[in-house]
């Protein structure tokens, strides 16, 4: 078994101060995958003052955005000579199916890619001129990197999430301290190797692994950091908040979801399954912009849940790395338990359990759930308002568009939404409409590192990917010249 009890703190692999681990599992057998160095509060300000050492003394933030570019590229390329090797890690740590790892390994080198194009542009864009009505006066809008970042992720995508943090605020010109959640640690060691060997220096980027309460909770506080970028639920997302609030920290926040999706009666039956399918069930559900709240015209129903029903009995649920198979198992027993929970209360509250929810019958270990799918459910239901995270579907019917905008708006969270239908304009109609970040229209999920990522109301605060991520990473500074060669006057005459 490979080692992971150290800690990348400042271009090193250390032991803990108090030299302690915790068990990471393999979710298919629940076996132990490997024991993990648990960082704490000392190790979170040895990384922070690392962190804090490149930035202010450098020369990382001074760097040209085509210097930066160079490292970023190496980190890209050194991902994808192992993708199939971090795939299977991510399979074994994770649970997902090897082709969804792949992908995300693939997804994980492209954002790199792309942060390095970003980072050359900013030579040319960094600085622009103000034209100022007084012209005594000269100015120029700079950018700079917004000093050390503290990032915090969770365990649905664990590599590309690491990404879509790291490689803008590298691409800035930030110092970053990365810790990835403590159910899947392994891929964020391994990009911590990898950053070292495409040469990027010591104390730009410190990965600490650790439990949310000893490890994420000190990085959240240390007056070291600058910003904090966090992906997870909304409650350890309130206290990233609290916490940032004691010396007005920089946030930017990705919350949960239970986002829409309408379906109007003229849409393709099988279009319509399919995405329904991918929108719910592609990573176990666990996903935070899965469309987990379906409304359906009245005239399609019947006909698209037996569809529904019947293609979803066809998915092949088993370990990540058998070859055909669509869903592994959930993360953890503490996921499992909760969605088992969910499809008990759905049944409670009075939602038709139509297929699933329970552990297959050829499954004796591992966290293994086939996928549940629930029509009729009420509106007023835990199950239609609040994140399951998991493989099951709620699904409502509907008779109008100004019913089902009023439905799909219902609701705390606005990470995502999705429409169908044949008729384009009233498609986009609805997608103005929707009070959400992401709005697809005929799919559901599809994910671009050029496009803008976040949710409204309680789905977050700020954008990833794209240029916005890079934004996320940058301050601005005028800097104003006085260029009259006449004295001021105010006080001296
Ligand atoms: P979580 O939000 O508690 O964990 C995410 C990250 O925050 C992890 O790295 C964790 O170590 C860290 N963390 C936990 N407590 C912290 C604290 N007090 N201070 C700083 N960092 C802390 O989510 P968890 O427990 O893994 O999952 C619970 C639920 O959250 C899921 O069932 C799901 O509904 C939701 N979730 C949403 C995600 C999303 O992408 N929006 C991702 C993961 C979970
Ligand atoms: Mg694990």
């Amino acid at each position: 078994m490979k080692s992971y009890e150290h800690l990348y703190i400042d271009g090193h692999w250390v032991k803990p101060v108090l030299g302690g681990t915790f068990p990471t599992i393999d979710p298919s057998n629940e076996t132990l995958l490997a024991q993990v160095a648990a960082a704490t509060a000392a190790d979170i300000d040895l990384a922070v003052k690392a962190a804090r050492k490149a930035f202010d003394e450098g020369p990382w933030p001074q760097t040209t955005g085509a210097q930066r570019a160079v490292v970023l590229r190496r980190i890209a390329a050194g991902i994808r000579e192992r993708l199939d090797t971090l795939a299977a890690l991510e399979v074994q740590d994770n649970g997902k199916p090897f082709p969804e790892a792949q992908w995300d390994i693939g997804d994980t080198a492209g954002c790199f890619d792309f942060y390095a194009d970003l980072a050359e542009g900013l030579d040319t864009r960094q600085e622009q001129t103000v034209p100022l009505a007084d012209e005594r006066f000269s100015c120029i809008a700079r950018k700079e990197p917004m000093g050390v970042a503290g990032a915090i992720i969770p365990w649905n995508f664990p590599m590309l999430m690491a990404a879509w943090k790291v490689a803008p605020a590298l691409a800035a010109g930030c110092c970053m301290v990365l810790k990835p959640s403590e159910l899947t640690p392994l891929t964020a060691l391994e990009l911590a190797n990898i950053a070292h060997e495409a040469g990027l220096p010591a104390g730009v980027l410190n990965v600490v692994t650790g439990l949310g309460p000893d490890a994420g909770a000190p990085l959240s506080e240390h007056p070291g950091i600058d910003k904090l970028a966090f992906t997870g639920s909304v409650p350890t997302g309130a206290k990233i908040m609290q916490a940032a609030a004691r010396d007005i920290k920089n946030i930017s926040l990705e919350l949960g979801g239970k986002s829409p999706f309408i379906i109007f009666d003229d849409s393709d039956i099988e279009a319509a399954v399919e995405w329904i399918m991918f929108g719910i069930f592609w990573n176990q559900g666990e996903v935070c912009s899965a469309t987990s709240r379906v409304l359906v015209q009245r005239g399609l129903y019947e006909p698209l849940l037996k569809r529904l029903v019947e293609e979803t009995r066809t998915l092949s649920i088993g370990h990540g790395m058998k070859e055909g198979v669509l869903l592994g198992p959930l993360v953890n027993s503490t996921q499992y338990d909760k969605i088992l929970q969910a499809v008990a209360r759905g049944q409670e509250e009075g939602a038709t359990l139509l297929y699933g929810g329970t552990r297959p019958a050829d499954c004796n270990i591992g966290y293994f759930l086939t996928p549940a799918i629930f029509a009729d459910v009420p509106v007023n239901s835990w199950i239609w308002n609040e994140e399951i995270f998991g493989p099951v579907v709620c699904v409502r019917p509907f008779d109008d568009e100004a019913e089902a905008l009023k439905s799909a708006n219902d609701s705390r969270f606005g990470l995502a939404a999705a429409v169908m239908s044949k008729d384009l304009v009233r498609a986009e109609r609805v997608a103005r409409r929707l009070r959400a970040g992401i709005v697809w229209v005929n799919c559901s999920q599809p994910t671009f590192t050029e496009a803008p990522w976040g949710g409204y109301k309680q789905s977050g605060i700020g954008r990833e990917l794209g240029e916005w991520g890079l934004n996320n990473y940058l301050e601005t500074k005028q800097i104003t010249r006085y260029d009259s060669d006449q004295p001021w006057g105010w006080y001296i005459k």
